[in-house]
């Protein structure tokens, strides 16, 4: 991209920013002048990124949250409106993977990545909504997955879950296209993150499934962090 972008004094706040993608638009938020809240259940992650970051203190602000409880949502929430006042951008990154199929797939499976997946997503969004509407300003960024669009057979219930967040950015989308609020949803494709180290550690040949994996993809290798970072500051 060829123009800088900058997010100066933009307060940010940014789900399942320990690890992977968020650490990624976290980082990238920071370094071009946002305030980051980083939510994430990872406390420890959280404080390591800060830390080998080396960012401004006051820049990246861990915060611990599991984006699956309604009250560690209020807190944080909270927490970020009572220090700063206001949000501009929302990133709803944080995610589980459920590589179950329909055979194994419990009730409680089905419920845990939904409530992790796609509940945090209304419940991020409906929380800083209120604030979008009055100052007719504010984005929000969902991060969905291309297994949204084509589905596969080794986990229904992600890609479901993928699904009704594409579909859900697009109602908001036009919900709030009036009052000057912006929603966008990036669907990613294969990248190199613990989720996918964990993905391919399940495989009987870790090694091969890797290799087979970027023979398919024309780059000839997987997206990186800073790859869907870049798409998502756009
Ligand atoms: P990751 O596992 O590396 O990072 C996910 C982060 O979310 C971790 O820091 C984790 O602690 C946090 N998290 C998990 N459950 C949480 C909860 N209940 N509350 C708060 N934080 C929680 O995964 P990655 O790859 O960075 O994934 C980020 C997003 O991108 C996910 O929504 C994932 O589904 C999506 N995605 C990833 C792809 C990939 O190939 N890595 C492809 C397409 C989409």
């Amino acid at each position: 991209m060829g123009v800088a972008l900058r997010f100066d004094s933009k307060v940010c706040i940014v789900t399942g920013a320990a690890n992977g993608i968020g650490l990624g638009v976290a980082t990238a938020l920071a370094r071009t002048g946002g305030v980051v809240y980083a939510l994430d259940v990872d406390a420890a992650g959280l404080e390591r990124a800060r830390d080998e970051l080396a960012i401004a203190a006051g820049k990246y602000v861990p915060v611990g949250c599991d984006v699956a409880s309604a009250t560690d949502i209020e807190i944080a929430v909270g927490r970020v409106l009572a220090e700063r006042g206001h949000v501009d951008v929302l990133v709803n990154n944080a995610g589980i993977n459920m590589a179950k199929r329909l055979g194994e797939l419990e009730a409680r499976d089905w419920d845990r990545v939904f409530d992790t997946n796609v509940k945090s997503v209304y419940a991020m969004s409906r929380a800083v909504w209120p604030g979008f509407q009055t100052r007719r300003r504010g984005v929000i960024v969902n991060v969905a997955s291309i297994m949204g669009q084509v589905g596969g057979i080794s986990s229904p219930a992600y890609c479901a879950t993928k699904a009704a967040i594409i579909m859900f950015s697009r109602c908001l989308a036009k919900d709030g296209a009036g009052y000057g609020i912006r929603v966008n949803c990036v669907c990613p494709g294969y990248i190199d993150t613990p989720i996918m180290d964990r993905v391919l550690a399940s495989m009987p040949d870790p090694a091969g499934a890797r290799a087979e994996l970027v023979a398919r993809m024309p780059l000839g290798r997987m997206g990186t962090p800073a790859d869907i970072a870049a798409g998502i500051l756009f």
